[in-house]
């Protein structure tokens, strides 16, 4: 049984939902949270279950070495789940060198603790990397990502990821290091940082601010609902076969323009304002430099060999994110207050 696991990055948007459903499903588990708790980290996306008897959280960054090697030989986790990531693709265009730093050295610090700790025997042992469809790079009007599918990317962002994708595959076949490696496509849902597409439109709806469609808004992507994300990655942790890659996608693709109207006539809908006026807020700004064309995963193989699809609409899941939202608008005003003006203003109105 791989019962003390050692979750990264859970104090994240995916992590967090990871963390709770892991502490919630698996009492007899002791479920570790390490998270350095940068501007995308948030404890309070943890507030109902931080009390919780199985659950510890760390706090600590994975580029920390020495402190990585000492938290795994304190706590012997037989199992690792790995979030922990520079996660946004502007960001990356602005600083690969963090991406490089956090994705790479501290995947790899992750593995080296690891494998010093279970060389001898990794019977029974798991290192599960969770990872993007955005290594594949980008597909033109048609077809889907397979995961045979050649390692393309465009952005240090996934550059950084595809690169950490190698370095498991490579403790495997060099260590015998057990891993698993998903490659999902674009999230959404409740706690969501709003730097990306989605939280960020409802908050400037909320606001009345312009909605900034890069380029003109034709870039296709397929959605997921965080918590069948976290359904899926229970559900590889457990039943995946070691040095297996797992497509985790939503059947569900859009084109930005199409969803973001989507959005505003949902938006207008909750906050009683009349159909059409959220609409005016789309402004087309400059467009992302690399920005890949098309997302799409071909999600057969988790479907077939392990049973997992997703279980709701995106009409669905964007009414349930819609509503967290404008339920939580103090989380939002607190993610929104500080860095992120700064951020927001050297983004888009530079
Ligand atoms: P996020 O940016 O919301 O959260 C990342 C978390 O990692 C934060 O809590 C942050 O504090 C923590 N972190 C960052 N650097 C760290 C460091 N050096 N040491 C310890 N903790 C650190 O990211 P997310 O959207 O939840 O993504 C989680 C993972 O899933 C990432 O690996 C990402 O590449 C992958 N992924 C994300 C999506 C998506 O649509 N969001 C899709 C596919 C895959
Ligand atoms: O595909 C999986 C990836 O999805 C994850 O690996 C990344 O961590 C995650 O950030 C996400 O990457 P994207 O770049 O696709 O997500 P983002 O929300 O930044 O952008 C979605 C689309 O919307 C993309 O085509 C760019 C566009 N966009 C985004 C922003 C922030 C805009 O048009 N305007 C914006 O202001």
């Amino acid at each position: 049984m791989k019962v003390r696991v050692l979750i990264t990055g859970g104090a994240g948007f995916i992590g967090s939902h990871v963390v709770r459903l892991f502490v919630k499903k698996y009492p007899n588990y002791k479920i570790f949270n390490l998270d350095a708790l940068t501007y995308a980290g948030n404890l309070s996306n943890l507030k109902d279950i931080e009390e919780e008897a199985n659950y510890t959280f760390i706090k600590g960054d994975i580029n920390d070495e020495a402190f990585i090697s000492e938290i795994f030989q304190t706590h012997r986790f037989e199992g690792v789940i790995h979030l922990a990531a520079e996660s946004h693709v502007d960001r990356s265009i602005k600083d690969p060198l963090a991406f490089v730093k956090t994705n790479i050295i501290g995947t790899l610090n992750l593995l080296n603790a690891f494998k010093d700790l279970w060389k001898d025997n990794f019977e029974g042992k798991r290192f599960y990397h969770i990872s993007t469809d955005e290594v594949y790079g980008t597909l033109g009007e048609t077809g889907l990502f397979t995961e045979s599918t050649s390692y393309d990317p465009n952005s240090p962002y996934s550059a950084s990821k595809a690169s950490s994708d190698h370095f498991v595959r490579a403790y495997s076949e060099t260590y015998g290091l057990p891993y698993v490696i998903t490659n999902c496509s674009n999230n959404y849902g409740e706690n969501q940082f709003p730097e990306k597409l989605i939280p960020l439109f409802i908050n400037n709806i909320i606001h009345n601010k312009p909605l900034p469609v890069y380029g003109d808004g034709n870039y296709t992507r397929d959605w997921l609902y965080v918590k069948d994300h976290a359904i899926a990655i229970d559900l590889v942790y457990h039943k995946g076969l070691n040095e297996e890659t797992y497509n985790i996608g939503g059947f569900n693709e859009w084109k930005n323009i199409d969803l973001v109207k989507l959005l505003c006539e949902q938006m207008d809908s909750k906050l009683g304002r009349k159909k059409g006026t959220s609409e005016k807020l789309i402004t087309y700004v400059k467009d992302r430099p690399g920005h890949d064309l098309r997302y799409a995963i071909d999600a057969s193989k988790i479907k077939n060999e392990l049973g997992w699809q997703p279980s709701v609409t995106f009409e669905q899941g964007l009414e349930k994110t819609i509503e967290w939202y404008l339920n939580n608008k103090e989380w939002l005003d607190d993610v929104t207050s500080g860095e992120y003006q700064s951020y927001y203003e050297n983004h888009y109105n530079k």
